[in-house]
Formats: structure tokens, sequence, C-alpha cells
């Protein structure tokens, strides 16, 4: 074929722009299918944790019935102060490691109540405090709080309940940081005021925090058993804690990679196809060559 060096030149950079179009759309397009699919970049993720849950074996208990309340708490302070409430109690307490993997994961509970006469009782709130700690991704430790309020139209001396404990989180944690700043103490006890012990306040303020537990309840019932006093028999397991995190750097560079390979094979594919087609039926000229063959072996 003769051709000038002019129409060489056109020939030869309609071919190259081909090229260079194809080439630029096969990379960049797994970006477009990222940028449309939410992206490479995992901005959470999710893994469980069996937390070291330490009961502190502090507790606050009001019983409330038709006209009297009653107070039993571990904190001497708050028993002064309601000195005309307070009613002493016996704890027995048992934290077992039922699937032995060397974490406790249940509370028994038993607090037996005296001093409350018998039939009385249609309300309890109760407060039981717990050391958490999460160690495998960053390092939290949290004074967590387990709550329960039930209320029993029929007067009653005894309360059973199982539940849980579980994590709760506003924030993602971040890989290898230490959180300090959650274990300080929601009540304290040389220093505790009337204002300070009003259930309200402690339970907002403690859950507007980052980091929290609640206990949710499986099963409630209360019971008529007893001659006197009241008792609260509770079964509180530690589950796993469902901690969402965000991926560090480098993890999230082995996912982003992937994901860019494989939806960069079909496109590698795809333009191929399309740039032989091009140069095969010679939608844009080119020099006499056997195209074919010769994309085949690049
Ligand atoms: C709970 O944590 C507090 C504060 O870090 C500590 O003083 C206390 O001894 C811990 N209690 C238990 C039972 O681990
Ligand atoms: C508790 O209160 C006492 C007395 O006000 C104070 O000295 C102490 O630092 C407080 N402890 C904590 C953990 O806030
Ligand atoms: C290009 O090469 C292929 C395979 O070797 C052959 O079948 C075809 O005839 C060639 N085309 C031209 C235009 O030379």
């Amino acid at each position: 074929m003769e051709i000038s060096k002019e129409s060489f030149s056109t020939i030869v950079s309609k071919a190259t722009l081909v090229q260079i179009i194809t080439i630029t759309l096969t990379y960049l397009s797994p970006f477009l299918i990222a940028y449309f699919t939410g992206g490479f970049w995992i901005k959470e993720k999710t893994f469980t944790e069996q937390a070291e849950v330490k009961f502190q074996y502090r507790f606050i208990a009001l019983l409330e019935g038709e006209t009297n309340t009653y107070i039993s708490s571990s904190y001497e302070s708050i028993n002064q102060i309601y000195s005309n409430e307070y009613r002493p109690s016996v704890r027995t307490i048992t934290e077992l490691d039922t699937n032995e993997d060397g974490i406790n994961d249940l509370l028994e509970l038993s607090i037996f109540i005296s001093g409350i006469p018998i039939d009385t009782i249609t309300n309890i709130k109760l407060i039981l405090l717990f050391n958490s700690t999460l160690s495998a991704y960053s390092k939290l430790k949290l004074e967590s709080l387990a709550y329960l309020e039930s209320y029993n139209a029929k007067k009653s001396s005894e309360l059973n309940f199982d539940g849980e404990i579980q994590f709760v989180q506003r924030e993602k944690l971040r890989e290898k940081i230490t959180y300090n700043g959650y274990s300080y103490q929601l009540l304290n006890e040389s220093n505790i005021d009337l204002e300070a012990l009003n259930l309200d306040k402690i339970m907002r303020d403690y859950n507007s925090r980052e980091y929290s537990t609640r206990l949710i309840t499986d099963f409630v019932s209360w019971k008529n058993t007893l001659a006197e006093g009241f008792r609260i028999n509770a079964h509180i397991r530690y589950a796993p804690f469902t901690i969402s995190y965000v991926p560090a750097f480098w993890e999230q560079f082995k996912w982003g990679w992937i994901q860019y390979i494989c939806s960069l094979i079909p496109f590698i594919y795809v333009f191929k196809r399309i740039k032989i087609f091009i140069f095969e039926n010679q939608l844009v000229p080119t020099i006499s060559m056997n195209i074919t063959q010769k994309l085949k072996s690049s």
C-alpha cells in the first residue's frame, strides 16, 4: 500500500487514539463500577469478641409497692441516705465459664432482701454494674451497666429473669487504639449525693456514652413464694459482643485490590473484542498489517 508521510501519521495517530481510549476505558471501568456500587473502600466491618465481663458486686435495687418504696444497694452511702427505705440484703453471686474458653460467660445472681412485708411489691428497678473489657481489635475498658425494670400488677415476692448483656456503640472502633475514659465510675462511692442518685439522670448519662452495654431480657417471671422479704433471681449471659470497626488501611487495600482485579478481567476481554472489531472492520484507517494476529500476540 502506498501512503504519503502525512496520511501515515494521521493513520497512526487515529489507531493510537483507539488504543489509548480502549486501554483507558479498560482500566477505568472498574472504578466507575465501584463508584456506582458503593466503592472499593470498606467503611465498616464487624466481628464478634467474647468480652471479659466482670460483675462489680455493685447493685441498686428499688422495690416499689402501692404505698411504700424500699431500697437496697451495695453502696453504704446510698443505704445511709435512704435509711428509712433501706432494707438489708443477702447476695449469692456466681460467675461461670460454661463453654470453658477461659472467660466467664454467665452470672447467676440471687439477692434476698429482708424486712419487706409479704405480697406488697409490684414494681422493681434494678441496676447492676459490670466492668467489660475488649482487647482483640482495640483496647476498650468500660464500666457497663445492666438495667432492669419490671412491673407486675399482682403483688409478688419473687422476680426471676434471664437476660443477656449486649454491646452498644455509637462510634465505630478504630484499630489499635486504647480507649480510656469509659471506665469511670457512674457512682462515686465516696461522694454520692442525692442528685447523683437520680436514676433517670444516671441512665441518660450512661446511655449517651459512645460505648456501653445493655441488658436484653429474654424472660421475666414474678412469683409468690416467700413468707417474708423479696428475692430477685437472675441468669445473665455475657454473650460475645458484636463490634463494628473501621478497617485499617492494609485491610481496606487488600479488599479493594481484589475487587479491582475481579472487575477488571471482564473489561480486558470486552475492550479487546471491541478493539479487534474496530480494526478488523477498518472503522479507523490502518496500515496494511495483520492486526488480528498482532493484537492476539500482544
Ligand atoms: C472495675 O473497674 C474499676 C475501674 O477501672 C476498678 O477500680 C475495679 O477494681 C474494677 N472491678 C472489678 C470487679 O474488676
Ligand atoms: C470521688 O469523690 C471524691 C470526693 O469528692 C474524690 O476525691 C474522688 O476523686 C472521686 N473519685 C472518682 C473516681 O471520681
Ligand atoms: C491474518 O492472519 C490470520 C491468521 O494467521 C489469517 O487467517 C488471515 O487471513 C490474515 N489476514 C490478512 C488480511 O492477511
